[in-house]
Parts: structure tokens; C-alpha cells; sequence
């Protein structure tokens, strides 16, 4: 699949987060465009507080078993803050091993300076995904986890991220938390799709957090939809569980050997 092909035909494209096997499976049989293994998963599946704590290790782990579930899909993998912005980090050496993972592109989130590294990789022949905005990784020198573009210096700021990481070579270039006026101007301005997260309706693309959409993770943010609240049925189906437990009606002859 070729996502600016799907891009410049007009087609909205659409990504979502995915950690596991089992979850990656369904996904293979869903018609989304692209999984991405994000550092999310520090958050949602490892119950960190912070995004930065989640290692190359595990990223890793997790990516490779996506593929094994998701044997068609893209998948692009997060370059996680310890292994780009570290002191002493290797984002080359970490991004060929994403690629020997499965995946298919690396992610990399805007930091003071990506520039030489996403140009780096980019000339090593790894496809790279940009990320601008909302920088979970470096929030902290946004002054916390707040919209961007919401005035002029914002806005002129984000379109100059976005060109350059254009010209660099990046694929395609996620947005996150901007103001939808301003991501509407940087998509007009590029001939790459982005692919927004809060960031309103004019991007090429949307991608959310699976287990937000599912309603599997606390504390719903005002862009996310719940497009099924699962939470419920899985609380009732292990309480089921429980109940036949104590009451000894699981397991019946037939579940037994
Ligand atoms: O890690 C993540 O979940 C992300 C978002 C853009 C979805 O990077």
C-alpha cells in the first residue's frame, strides 16, 4: 500500500496504535490504513506516568509482535526519547532494529536538532514519519501539554518545522494538539500527508490511540471518540466469569478433559 497514493486520490487515511498480537490480528482483518506501534505504549499498556521512561527494549518486543499479528499491514514504530535523544543514543543503530522488528517506518518526534538525525536516517534509506506539535517527548519545553498554533509565532513556527522536515524527506507527518486553522494551512502547504491527532478535520489523515477509541483508557480527552465503549462488556464477561466460578457452574464436563 502506498499511503501518498492513497493520499493524492483523496482518500482520508486512517492509523491507530496497536501494542499486541492478539489486538494486531483484528486490526490485519480491519480495513485501517497503518498501525502505529506508539510510545504510548509507556502510558497504556506499561502504566507508566511518564512517556520517556519506555526503553528501546521494550519497543522492540512490542513491534515484533504487531507484525507477527498484523502480517499485512503498514506499521511504522515511535523512536522512543531514550534511543534519539539521550545523550549517547543511537537512532540509526535503534531504527534498523525496529526495520529487523517488522516494521516498516520509524516515527521520530520534533526535537531540538531531529534535523540531522531524521536527514541521517532518511540517507540511510529508513522511511521516516514526523511529528510535530504537541511533542510528548519534549513537552516539557512547550510548557506542558497544551495546543499549538494558536498564535501567529506558533503557527509560522509549525509551518517551518513542517517544510523542513518536507525537504528533509519525511513520508509523512503526524500533527498533534494544533489548532485546526493552523493544521489546515501546514497540510495545505505540504505535498505530504499529515495525519492528525487533535488537530481537526482539515488533515489528511486522523489517527487516535486504540484503546481510547475502544474506551480501555481512562481520561478521555475532548478530541477522543469512543467509537465503542468496550469497557463495560469486558467488566460484565469477568464478573460472569467470577460469579460461575464461586457458584461452580464453570467448568462444565464438556470444557473439561
Ligand atoms: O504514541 C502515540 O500514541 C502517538 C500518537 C500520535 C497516536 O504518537
Amino acid at each position: 500500500m502506498d499511503i501518498k497514493k492513497i493520499s493524492k486520490s483523496g482518500k482520508k487515511l486512517s492509523m491507530v496504535t496497536c501494542y499486541d498480537y492478539s489486538f494486531a490480528r483484528i486490526l490485519n482483518e480491519s480495513d485501517v490504513d497503518i498501525i502505529l506501534v506508539g510510545d504510548s505504549l509507556a502510558n497504556v499498556l506499561l502504566g507508566l506516568s511518564d512517556i520517556k521512561q519506555v526503553s528501546m527494549d521494550e519497543m522492540i518486543n512490542h513491534t515484533a509482535s504487531v507484525r507477527k499479528g498484523a502480517t499485512d499491514k503498514i506499521i511504522i514504530a515511535d523512536l522512543p526519547y531514550l534511543a534519539c535523544q539521550k545523550k549517547n543514543s543511537r537512532p540509526i543503530t535503534a531504527c534498523r532494529q525496529f526495520i529487523k522488528a517488522g516494521a516498516d517506518a520509524i516515527k521520530i518526534e520534533w526535537f531540538p536538532g531531529c534535523e540531522k538525525t531524521i536527514g541521517r536516517l532518511i540517507k540511510g534509506g529508513i522511511p521516516v514519519m514526523g511529528h510535530i506539535g504537541l511533542t510528548p517527548q519534549t513537552a516539557d519545553l512547550l510548557g506542558g501539554y497544551r495546543v499549538q498554533g494558536k498564535n501567529k509565532e506558533s503557527k509560522d513556527n509549525l509551518k517551518k518545522q513542517a517544510k523542513k522536515l518536507e525537504e528533509l524527506g519525511v513520508f509523512s507527518l503526524v500533527l498533534e494538539c494544533v489548532k485546526k486553522e493552523a493544521a489546515k494551512e501546514i497540510t495545505k502547504s505540504l505535498s505530504i500527508p499529515t495525519i492528525g491527532i487533535g488537530s481537526g478535520k482539515h488533515c489528511s489523515g486522523q489517527v487516535l490511540v486504540l484503546y481510547d477509541l475502544l474506551g480501555l483508557y481512562p481520561g478521555k480527552m475532548k478530541f477522543v471518540r469512543v467509537f465503542s465503549d468496550l469497557s463495560g462488556p469486558v467488566k460484565k464477561a469477568v464478573n460472569s466469569f467470577h460469579r460461575q466460578v464461586r457458584e461452580g457452574s464453570f467448568p462444565s464436563d464438556e470444557e473439561s478433559y
